[in-house]
This record gives structure tokens, sequence and C-alpha cells, in this order.
């Protein structure tokens, strides 16, 4: 081992980390600092720190510079270095599984499952070097399976240049900012450090006054300060007053040592340094044409240039350090680096890594290699590593010696970026894009951008230039991509009709059995249903699901417009059959935006149909796949499903998280009315399920502003018109209330949507009362129960008893007020809804009788996530089963089992079915 010195409060942490990871509170430990300040010595110290504790199983993994676009690299190394329980880990990553694994979500299952097999009772400790190379969707995975984790004694440390930092992705911010994550930040070493650091270097007569000058002169980096003390012995520093040592950058003290070598020794390092980080010993010999390379090796490794590992044949070589292997290769110049790189090219067996060396060797516009980089994009977005298919796309478009050839490669990578949702990644080509020549495309790209930024003004700016610029007929595809654009722009500003004329446009430029037709289709559904056009919107899903020949996925969209039409219409059953069949296929076949938007909806179902436990699992599931993939443009509307559960049980804490989840988003309060309508429906829910009449007018003023009211005002999408009256009665705008819901009550009746019409007819009992009409009020009560008669809306059901009884305690209706009230009261206490249920038990007090039922759960009741997992037990599901379902860990699962065995006194999983229908 190196010498290590100093570092002790860093170290305490982690153990201390350690310890609560291992008594069942998980960790994630972000250790950060600029290059060679010490991140990757103090992990390996503390893995090897002598008998600590129990040894935990580690299992390591390290971002590398050169493979930050090698799919899943760092999870397949990470399988590996598991032995033998990663290897199913290893068949998912390799496609060698039986259910081929591509995205994110279910690569995360299986690095949970990794976790759960390794643990054998010592816990686990994670480690992921140099994250700031690794590879995007292992960064996904790995953020989707840390968060999931709930009671694992699993220690995760993520090891990041600082200066790094700005580009991570928003998931990892994320997940090390929450309760689980913590950072650790590294400074340099102190004097003290630094002189015994210079006594483990065997440097003698090491006094304070040059530790001092050390720490100034390289900021107490440990890798500078170790090359300083090798390279100049203290005593040739000069007179104190110098300011010494001389300003060498680690970089020249690298040169300096190289230098100093013999020239067959330069080839050899040369040749590793443009390999790669490592890389077999045969290889590098070949490439510097060294014959008999031992001796060069011997030489460089005594130098601290080289390093090589005898673990495996063949051998391989590796640089001390990334900054050794950066001053190498920097040092060798454009001209020496073109030469090494051809060669090399020639070399390697593999395609990805021989096009690597031709991109890094290329130095003019080269159309056949630009030719090889496109076809092997096509190859990549086949098997759906997207990402890496548009860096290549990217790069193809570099080296097109044709400005049309590569204007054309590099927006069609962020059109198919943008139209997965993945708004993360696509913002990251905007500076490429930006500097691409105006054109219809290039415009309409720009705008897509902005309207995943949340940006609509820039957005319609773009998207209307490039339709005004666009050729029709010599390239329709063009043509189509700005009519889908546009259309999805004004789906998001709620604008109905014009998201049915752009979407139609769309669908008619574009080939059948494409996903771009697909996608147009299918904003072309939710465009019809905002305009109130559901049963041509149901005939146009009916037709897309009947074309013969068209591939699987290519209706999953169309069928989840369907559910939520479905839902609109109080089809509750059809909605979630629809909902749930969607969700489950495009989770499998990787299809992140359309799982996340299907269960988000699903649970939006679920809700009103009263099953609020599935529906706060459901919802945070959509959350999870949601953020894990940063799909901006949906996230609000989906969070904005999150709150309903929680609001409606008085759960603050959850619900409020989440709002704050969607105020982070970048524009909420300005951006897209789709955004700011979530957001402020949102804070209404919380407001009503409060108490707080002015803080839902408040969160909801703003809609009434909205330029765009087709797509809001139709009943049943966004149902925030209930809500909003009913707040204007509680702050005492009575008559503007009852001005506002005329329109909407008559689109209800017209569309003849019963939850809609119950719904409104409530508030208009409410506006009846307060005004002082207790016929009207009657009437309309009356109305809202017919309506809500025969079809199961519990929470629906039950706010209009509570109304109503509130009503006719008033009136003096003693008796039938206690009936509405009880049953209201009941309604609520299964749905767990307590703030309901209490104002219930207030009003029933008032009118002198006593509630009937319990309140809200006392701590014996289940929590939603154990009582969803005691049924699925109950249905004789195995564990590992229900972590797949759930996408949990089975550490989880057991947790949640265990407390449900408890709660409901029993000991095996045979008891649970009777124990479950006793509830
Ligand atoms: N506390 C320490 N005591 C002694 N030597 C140290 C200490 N910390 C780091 N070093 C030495 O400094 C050098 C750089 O450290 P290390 O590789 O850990 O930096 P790093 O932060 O991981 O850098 P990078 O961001 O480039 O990966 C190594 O040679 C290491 O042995
Ligand atoms: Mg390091």
């Amino acid at each position: 081992m190196p010498p290590f010195v100093g570092r002790q409060p860093e170290l305490a942490l982690l153990r201390a980390r350690l310890a609560a990871a291992l008594a069942g509170q998980p960790q994630v430990v972000r250790i950060e600092g600029p290059a060679g300040i010490g991140k990757t010595a103090l992990i390996e110290h503390f893995l090897h720190e002598p008998g600590v504790l129990p040894a935990p199983v580690v299992v390591r993994a390290s971002g590398e510079d050169t493979e930050s676009l090698l799919v899943y690299g760092v999870v397949e190394q990470l399988a590996r270095s598991a032995g033998g329980s990663g290897r199913g880990l290893l068949a998912a990553v390799s496609g060698d599984a039986p259910v081929p694994v591509h995205d994110p979500v279910s690569m995360g299952s299986r690095i949970l499952e990794l976790l759960d097999a390794l643990d054998a009772g010592a816990g686990v400790v994670l480690v992921v070097d140099d994250v700031h190379w690794a590879d995007l969707p292992s960064i996904q995975a790995l953020v989707f399976a840390l968060r999931r984790l709930v009671a694992d004694p699993v220690l995760a440390l993520l090891a990041v240049r600082e200066d790094a930092g700005a580009e991570q992705p928003d998931a990892l911010r994320r997940l090390v900012s929450g309760h689980l994550g913590s950072v650790l930040r590294l400074r340099g070493l102190d004097e003290q450090d630094l002189r015994d650091l210079a006594a483990e270097l065997g440097v003698e007569g090491f006094e304070m006054a040059a530790a001092q000058r050390l720490r100034y002169g390289t900021q107490g980096n440990p890798l500078h300060a170790k090359a300083l003390l090798e390279e100049f012995p203290p005593g040739e520093w000069g007179p104190v007053e110098h300011p010494l040592p001389p300003p060498r950058s680690f970089r020249l003290l690298v040169a300096d040592r190289y230098a100093g070598r013999s020239a067959t020794t330069r080839r050899l390092i040369d040749a590793a340094a443009v390999l790669g980080p490592h890389c077999p010993l045969p290889l590098a010999a070949t490439l510097a044409e060294v014959e008999q390379p031992l001796p060069a090796v011997d030489e460089a490794a005594r130098a601290g240039l080289l390093q090589v590992s005898e673990a495996r044949q063949p051998w391989t070589l590796s640089f001390p350090h990334p900054l050794v292997r950066a001053a190498v290769y920097d040092g060798l110049g454009p001209a020496g680096r073109h030469v090494l790189h051809l060669a090399a090219a020639e070399l390697v067996g593999d395609t990805a890594t021989a096009l690597r060396h031709r991109v890094a060797a290329a130095a003019e516009p080269d159309e056949r290699l630009a030719a090889d980089l496109t076809a092997f994009a096509d190859a990549e977005a086949r098997r759906q590593a997207w990402q890496s298919a548009a860096a290549h796309l990217v790069d193809a478009s570099r080296l097109s010696p044709d400005p049309d050839e590569a204007r054309r490669r590099v927006l069609q990578a962020v059109v198919w970026t943008v139209l997965r949702g993945d708004a993360g990644t696509a913002s990251g080509f905007r500076t490429e894009v930006e500097s691409i020549p105006r054109g219809p495309l290039r415009d309409a790209v720009l705008g897509a951008l902005a309207t995943a930024a949340d940006d609509p003004v820039t957005a319609q700016r773009l998207l209307a230039d490039a339709w005004r610029d666009r050729r029709p007929d010599p390239e329709p595809e063009v043509e189509a991509t700005v009519a889908l654009l546009t259309g999805i722009h004004h789906f998001g500003r709620l604008d109905a009709a014009a998201t049915v004329e752009w979407c139609r446009r769309a669908v008619a430029a574009s080939a059948p059995h494409t996903a771009l037709h697909a996608t147009a289709q299918t904003y072309l559904l939710h465009g019809l249903g905002y305009a109130g056009q559901v049963a041509e919107s149901l005939a146009t899903a009916a037709a897309a699901e009947e074309q013969p020949g068209a591939p699987n996925r290519l209706w999953l969209n169309p069928r989840s417009a369907r559910g939520l039409l479905r839902l609109v219409e109080d089809d509750l059953d059809g909605a979630c059959a629809d909902l749930h069949s969607v969700a489950t296929a495009a989770r499998q076949l990787g299809i992140l935006n359309t799982a996340a938007f299907s269960y988000a909806y699903l649970a939006r179902a679920e809700y009103v149909a009263g099953r609020w436990d599935d529906a706060l699992v459901n919802a945070e599931r959509a959350v999870a796949i949601n953020l894990e993939s940063d799909l901006g443009f949906l996230q609000s509307a989906v969070v904005g499903i999150a709150v309903l559960v929680p609001a409606g049980r008085g759960d603050w804490a959850t619900a409020e998280a989440h709002v704050a989840a969607m105020t982070r988003q970048a524009g909420a309060e300005l951006g897209y009315e789709r955004s700011r309508l979530a957001l402020g429906m949102a804070r209404a829910r919380i407001g009503e399920a409060r108490g707080d009449p002015a803080a839902v007018v408040a969160a909801l003023q703003p809609v009434r502003e909205f330029a765009h009211r087709d797509a809001t005002d139709e009943p049943g999408f966004w149902p925030w018109q209930d809500l909003y009256a009913e707040a204007l009665v509680g702050v005492g705008r009575v008559d503007e209330a009852d001005d506002f819901l005329v329109p909407h009550e008559r689109l209800a009746a017209e569309r003849g949507r019963r939850s809609a019409i119950a719904r409104l007819a409530r508030a208009r009992g409410r506006v009846e009362a307060a005004a002082g009409r207790p016929e009207g009020a009657e009437r309309a009560f009356a109305a809202a129960l017919a309506a809500t008669e025969d079809i199961e809306l519990p929470f629906e059901r039950g706010r209009i008893e509570l109304a109503a009884g509130s009503f006719l305690r008033r009136a003096g209706q003693r008796r039938r007020a206690a009936d509405l009230l009880s049953a209201g009261e009941r309604r609520f206490a299964q749905l767990g809804a307590g703030p309901y249920a209490e104002r219930c038990a207030k009003e029933l007090a008032a009118s002198g009788l006593k509630p009937t039922a319990r309140l809200t759960r006392d701590r014996t009741e289940l929590t939603s996530q154990e009582l969803v997992v005691a049924r699925l037990a109950a249905e004789g599901r195995s564990n590992r089963e229900i972590a797949d379902e759930l996408v949990v860990s089975i550490k989880t699962i057991e947790y949640h089992l265990r407390n449900a065995f408890q709660k409901l006194n029993v000991t095996s999983r045979r008891q649970l079915p009777d124990s479950l229908d006793a509830k």
C-alpha cells in the first residue's frame, strides 16, 4: 500500500455511515474534490482499514474517460466484481438474459437483485469511482436502484471530480441531496499531513517552514505534493524568500520524468496513453513496435509512469493516475496522436473501439468514416442504446464533408432523443444545434429543446419559423417532424384545437408504421380528447391498434391515450385495464416516458375508484421512473398525481415534498400551462384537505387567466373547477363562484360525464347554501348524489355527503344530516382520508351526535406499502416476485412484510389471506 496520511475526520465519517448502513439505513456518500486530491486513496484506505467492522462485501467499478459511451459499462464492471453473484446482472448487460434488459429501470431492478444476493449479513459497500466518466445509462440504473433501498445494509461511495460537478445528471444530484445521501468534500492536506507524507517518503529534516511552502505551492494536493517531493528534495528548493517550489504543474513534472526515459520506453508509454486508461500489454507492445517490452515496462514503472497488472492473462498496463496519462497524451501533440490512433484502429478488434480511434485520428472531414459511424449509430438505435446512437450520429455529423449531411445527422440525433422524452440528454446538444445554420429542422429542434425546458415563448417563435421555412415535397419527414413538435408544443399549452390541427398534419406527412407516425397519432388522440371529441378519438385509437403488421411498441401510446379517455368518461375498469397493460409492457420494452405516464394515470384512476393504497404505490412508481429518466415534459403531471393520496390523507410532508419537486423544475411558474395547471391543482388539493380556501383560490387563480380554454375547461381532464368554486365560497366570493360555475355546468351536462356533473353539483350546492337559497342547495345536492348513485366513486361521494350533511345540519334537518355525515365519515375512514373524516366527525358532534367510525388510521393499521405487499404475498407470490413487480429490493419486501405480520398479529404467510379479509 502507498503511504497514507491525515484524513481522520473523513475516515470517521465513512465509518459512521457504514455503521448506519449496517443498522438497516442505506447510505449514499458522494466523495468530491479536484483531481489528485485523494478520493480514490481515501476509499482504498477505508476499505482496507483493519478490523473496524465485520468485513462487508465490496463491489466496485470506475468510470473511464474513453468509455463514457459504453452503454452499461459501469454496471458490467460492478457485475464482474461481484463474482458468481453477479452472473444474472452480467447476463442482463450482455444481452444473454432470457428477457433482454435495456432500460435503466429494469437494469436498476437487476442491481437491486444483486445487492440482495450479495448481502450475507455483513452488508455491502458499493464503490463507483470517477463517476464523472461513467456512462449515463449506468448512472440512471444505479440511481434508480439506490433510491429504492429502504432497509438494506448498503453503503454506496461515489467519487466525483468536483470540476465535473456541473454536468452531473440531475438524478444523481437529487439522490445525494435526498435523505439517504451526504457529501464528503476533500480539501488539501495540511502542513502536518504534508510533513507526515514527507517522512513516509523518506525525506529527512522536513521542517514546518518547508511544509508551509509545499502547501502553498500545491494547495495541499497530495498528487502534486508527492510528485514534487519525489522529484526535488527540499534541499534544492533554494532560499525561503523565493516563492518555491517553482510553479511547476504536475503536468510538467510528468513531462520531466518522461523525458528522462529511453526511446523504447517512451514509445511504449505513448502507445499505452493512446490505447486508454488500461490496455493489454501485447497490444501496446505491437502498437509501439517494441518486440521485448518487459525492460521498457520495468523502466516506466520505476519512474511512476506506468503500472502493470499480472493478475490475468494477458498482462495489462495502466497509469498510476489518470493525470499521468493525460499529461503523456497531451505531450504527444496532434501529429503523434494521429499516427498512433490510426494504427490502433487497425489493431483493435471491436467496432466501437476502432471507430473511437478513427475519430480521434481524423484530422479532416471523412465521408467514409462518417458513413461507418452512421451505420453504427443505426445499429445502436436498433438495440435501443439511444445515448450511444445519438453520440455516434453527432460524431458522424462533425466528420461529414457535406454540410447538409452533417446537419441532418446531428438533428436526427436530437429529434429522437427529444421524442423519447429524454430532455436531459437532448439539451446537452443545444450548443451543437445552435451552431448549425438556420433551417426548418434546426429551428424545430431548438424549439423542441425550449419545450423540454418549459419555455413556451421561445418554442413558439422557433417552431413558427421552422414551419414557414419548410419545403414540403422534397422532405416530407422534415415536415412531419416540424408539425409533430409544434403539436406537442400546443398540447403543453392546453390548446386542444391547435394540437389536433398540427398532429393531423404530422400524421398525414409521416409514413405509417414509423415511430414518428405513432407518436403523432398519440398526441392527436390526446388533442381530440381535450377538444371534447372523445368518440372520434376512441375510433382513431381503435384504428391505430388494428394496423396489421404494426410492431407491438407502436400501439402502446395510442392505448395509453385511450386509457385516459376512459378515465375521463368514468369507465374506471376499462381505464385501469388499458393503463395497467401499457405500463407493464412499456416498462419491459424500456419506453420510460410511456411507462411513467401510464402508471401515473393508473394511479389517478385508482384514486378515483377509492383504491388509494394501490394508487399510492403506482404513483410512487411513476415518479421513480419519471425522475430517473429525466423526462422533463411529463414531470409535473406525474408528480401532481402523486400528491393526491398524501394530500387526501393529511400526509402533509409527503405532499409538500412532491410540490417542492415540481417547483424545482425550471419555469414551473411561467412555463407551459400544462405544468402550471398540474402545480396549481396539487397546491389546491393540499389547500382543500387542510381547509384553507384562500390557498386554493391563490393556487388556481392563474388558471382562470389561461389563454386557451378548450383543454383547460374540458370536463374531466383537469378537474379544477369545483375546487376553485368551493374555495371562492369559502373566502366569501359567493356571487363570483355562482357566475363562474354556470358555463362549466352546461358543458359537463352536454358531455354527460357523471363524475364531472357530480363535482360541479356539489360546488353548486355550496354556492346556493351560502347565497341563502336553500331550495337551490337541496336540488344541487340531490343531483350530485344521484349522479354518483351507481358508480363507485367513494371519495367524491364522501365529499358530497359531507357538503350536503353540513348544509342540512345548519338548515335544522338533524336526522338527514346525521345519516349523510355518518355515511361520509365511514367512507373517508375506509380510505384513510383523515382530515375529511375529522370534518364529518366535527359536524356530527355539532349536531349532538357521536361520531361512529374510527377517525384516522391508528398505529396498528398497515401502511399502503405494507398492505400492497401483504396482499401480493397472500396471493402466493414469492418475495422475489413481489420485489420485481414493485421495483424494490427483496430486503424492502421483507421489511414491509415483517411490519405487516406484526401489525396483523400473524406469524406465517398462510395466515395472511384470512387476516387481510378480516380487515
Ligand atoms: N491521504 C493521503 N496520504 C498519502 N497520499 C495520498 C493521500 N491521498 C492521496 N494520496 C496520493 O495522491 C495521489 C492522488 O490521489 P488519488 O488518486 O486518490 O486522487 P483522486 O482524488 O482520486 O484523483 P482523480 O480525480 O484524478 O481520480 C495518489 O498517488 C495517492 O496515493
Ligand atoms: Mg481517483
